[in-house]
């Protein structure tokens, strides 16, 4: 516990001087960052990372998002939806700001074969007891109840050093539960380049976490991180008449006068975090503004507030919906600059490694 308290300050350390250089030297860094396909993405994806990831687009930072389709093969049996997913999140990162160009692409990982070759020798450079130490692959191991465990599984975070390093990533936005991927990212980093480049440049930087800071968003039930598989979520593509039903159900308390009180009252501390969000009010404020107006006022102004702050994008989302060509031609277009970044490491490790014919 101590171990992994002093990896997490580590990182938020390294986290907050980044966040002061990039601001001054953005083209210094390159972005990598990236969601499994399973499903559209709600309020808690948009507040916890997409508003981070268009924030340091737009700051002139090169931004590289991908789509795990390989990746979710690990934990998930359905595949039937896996293109339309990559899709729906294509429309959700474009509706949410982000500007596919020169430097800020999009793609799906499985479509970048010469990055996938760096799996082969990464693997040599891990043990089986670093993969099943894990603590977020156990995490998952465990919540998703799974009998017999796939390799992909122990294996995935080595696969997702390949989607960071393929291309120089040298920050990757994350939540919390991510830093052990970036930590064994930084472990193969570290091992390639003593092992194969001791007398010359190392082929790799280091990647670094960017950690994020908005705190962790709760469902509507209040008590669990919000996510679709446990109904707790306001999607990003609901109408404003399922984002009102949503919210009136959602669990407040009984004491009519609203407080901000995370401790005892952390269904309404959300809430009250949500609207937050959205008009960037103070959440003391917003909490006396309410006063005992009760869980229905506080319902109605975050109601209110997230439509409000939701409706371009919502109208975008439509926009986008209609154009499924323009969609694919953002992610053709992602896989062929990807694939090129990729083919130029790919000789330079080849070139180090002595494996040039
Ligand atoms: N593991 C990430 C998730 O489950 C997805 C992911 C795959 C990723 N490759 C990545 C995230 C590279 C950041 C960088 O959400």
């Amino acid at each position: 516990m101590s171990e992994s308290k002093s990896t997490y300050e580590a990182a938020l350390e390294r986290s907050r001087a980044i966040e002061k250089d990039i601001q001054v030297n953005p083209k210094k860094y390159r972005v990598l960052t990236g969601d499994r396909p399973t499903g559209r993405l709600h309020i808690g994806h948009y507040f916890g990372s997409l508003q981070n990831r268009v924030r340091l687009s737009k700051l002139g930072v090169p931004t590289c998002i991908l789509i795990a389709d390989y990746q979710v093969l690990t934990d998930h049996d359905a595949f039937s939806m896996i293109s339309q997913n990559t899709k729906q999140l294509v429309i959700d990162y474009l509706a949410a700001g982000i500007e596919p160009g020169e430097d800020v692409i999009i793609y799906p990982h499985s479509y970048v074969p010469e990055a996938n070759q760096l799996m082969v020798p990464f693997l040599t450079l891990v043990t089986n007891a670093e993969l099943s130490r894990n603590p977020t692959v156990k995490e998952e191991i465990q919540s998703a109840g799974l009998k017999s465990v796939n390799a992909g599984m122990y294996t995935y975070p080595v696969h997702q050093a390949v989607d960071i390093l393929y291309c120089k990533g040298t920050v990757v936005p994350v939540g919390k539960d991510q830093l052990p991927h970036v930590e064994m990212t930084r472990l193969i980093a570290r091992r390639f380049n003593e092992k194969f480049c001791r007398n010359r440049e190392p082929v790799f930087p280091m990647p670094q976490a960017l950690l994020s800071k908005t705190p962790s968003i709760m469902g509507l039930d209040g008590s669990q991180k919000m996510s679709k598989s446990r109904g707790n979520a306001i999607m990003l593509c609901a109408t404003e008449d399922e984002t009102a039903a949503l919210i009136k159900k959602a669990k407040t308390d009984s004491d009519r006068n609203i407080t901000y009180d995370p401790e005892n009252r952390p269904e309404v501390a959300n809430l009250l975090m949500l609207i937050s969000l959205c008009t960037g009010e103070e959440v003391n404020a917003i909490a006396a503004e309410i006063g005992e107006g009760g869980g229905g006022a506080l319902k109605r102004k975050l109601t209110e507030a997230l439509n409000e702050t939701l409706r371009p994008l919502r109208e975008e989302r439509k926009r986008l919906e209609a154009s499924p060509d323009y969609i694919r031609k953002v992610l053709l277009d992602g896989a062929e600059k990807a694939r090129a970044m990729a083919a130029e490491t790919l000789n330079e490790v080849r070139h180090v490694m002595n494996m040039e014919i």
